[in-house]
């Protein structure tokens, strides 16, 4: 039974291990520095027009030019020489998919409307002081969150996957985490919030400034200019940011924020916030299944990465995950609220922990654990046309604007 995610992982088949890179003229082997170059001068030198073209067959590169064109057994996910402006022909049709599913399912914050919560918010007796806490701590740690996983795509993780339909991807989901951000700021100014006790929340509030500290210095592995892939031991670190990315990061320290603002709109409460955040889980559960499938697919093409003290460092950090989700989920209820308690989070977590491990082959680190929240597998799984919050979405996926009734 299909329970938490909204699809399987998909790794792709191994890579073809007679990879031609070492036919390739030197300039063009993956190296962070020297790719960007290499890169534009593959535009202009690589002759791409089609064989399969009758009229173009007799297509030749121009003179001088060292290029051939790139062939399925080329591409690998990291340290690929191949050219990665020819997005076909296509190796890895999941994330192509990926992709196709992510443009289809495009949505605007202002297209939702917010007037009921605005004026909830105002209303002095509309909401509890436990309820105003768990909307502020929440868009506390969201406003900047997204923030740093867009800059993470952008500065870091982009560079290094060497894939042109694995950056498609990325593209779309940079994209998409300007539009969370862009919800929560619409958020904030929607209920006159103070912007700057919730936009610095990330310096002055611990328990969400312990979860920032957790990944930054998995982001600057990546973002560091000077960090290049290509050894055993870079390959691994590479590996571990796109781990602790995917998996803690949009797969198990957004879960607390979502659970509970999903809850009140599950009361009617805050529906217009409950509806963006139940796109942006959407989209979220699309960039974690993305990042699981490609940590997949490097583990089947570098197995070597894959060691036992490699493993242990991960169940590591997977614990300590937990543990600073659960600091979360105490700091922003200090009291039971909306049917639900800091100790039911502590279950939750650890039952979204084994679901990680378990994607990337790992084995449970929590055998009891069960889902408290069995109605959050249920919005996660959510296809279009449902409407749970009385916001009278008609159709969930348009490609463009949403349409009301
Ligand atoms: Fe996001
Ligand atoms: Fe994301």
């Amino acid at each position: 039974m299909l329970t938490f995610e909204d699809e399987p992982t998909q790794p792709g088949k191994p890579a073809n291990p007679t990879n031609s890179a070492s036919s390739l003229p030197k300039g063009l082997m993956q190296a962070d520095k020297s790719r960007n170059k290499t890169e534009a001068f593959a535009t202009r030198t690589v002759d791409t027009i089609d064989s399969s073209d009758g009229e173009q067959a007799d297509a030749q590169p121009v003179a001088g030019s060292t290029q051939r064109r790139v062939s399925v057994e080329d591409k690998k996910i990291i340290n690929c020489s191949a050219d990665v402006n020819q997005l076909v022909p296509f190796k890895y049709k999941w994330a192509w998919d990926k992709y196709l599913a992510a443009c289809a399912n495009h949505w605007m914050p202002q297209e939702i409307n917010m007037s009921r919560d605005i004026a909830l918010w105002r209303d002095p007796n509309g909401l509890t002081e436990d309820e105003r806490r768990i909307v502020k701590r929440n868009l506390g740690f969201f406003v900047t969150a997204d923030s740093l996983a867009a800059n993470n795509i952008v500065l870091g993780t982009y560079r290094h996957i060497t894939n042109p339909e694995c950056r498609q991807y990325l593209l779309r989901q940079a994209f998409e985490e300007a539009i969370h951000t862009h919800a929560y700021q619409y958020i904030v100014e929607s209920l006159g919030l103070n912007e700057g006790e919730i936009f610095n929340a990330y310096h002055e509030i611990k328990s969400i400034r312990d979860k920032d500290e957790f990944l930054i210095p998995f982001i600057d592995t990546l973002t560091d200019p000077n960090f290049e892939t290509g050894t055993l031991e870079t390959d691994q670190q590479l590996l571990k940011s796109l781990i602790v990315f995917a998996c803690i990061m949009e797969g198990m320290f957004f879960y607390v924020g979502f659970t509970q603002i999903l809850a009140l709109g599950r009361q009617n409460k805050m529906t217009g916030s409950a509806e963006q955040y139940q796109y942006i889980l959407r989209d979220e559960s699309m960039h974690c299944n993305f990042g699981i499938d490609v940590i997949n697919q490097i583990k089947m093409e570098n197995p070597s990465l894959w060691t036992k003290t490699f493993r242990e460092e991960i169940v590591a950090l997977m614990r300590k995950a937990v543990t600073l989700e659960y600091r979360y989920a105490e700091d922003t209820m200090p009291r039971g609220v909306l049917g639900m308690n800091a100790p039911m989070f502590k279950e939750y977590l650890r039952y979204i922990a084994n679901r990680r491990c378990q994607q990337i082959g790992l084995d449970v680190l929590y055998p009891d654990a069960n889902n408290p929240f069995p109605w959050m597998s249920e919005m996660i799984d959510l296809k279009k046309e449902k409407n749970f919050f009385e916001t009278r979405v008609t159709e969930y996926q348009t490609g463009g604007a949403l349409n009301w009734e």
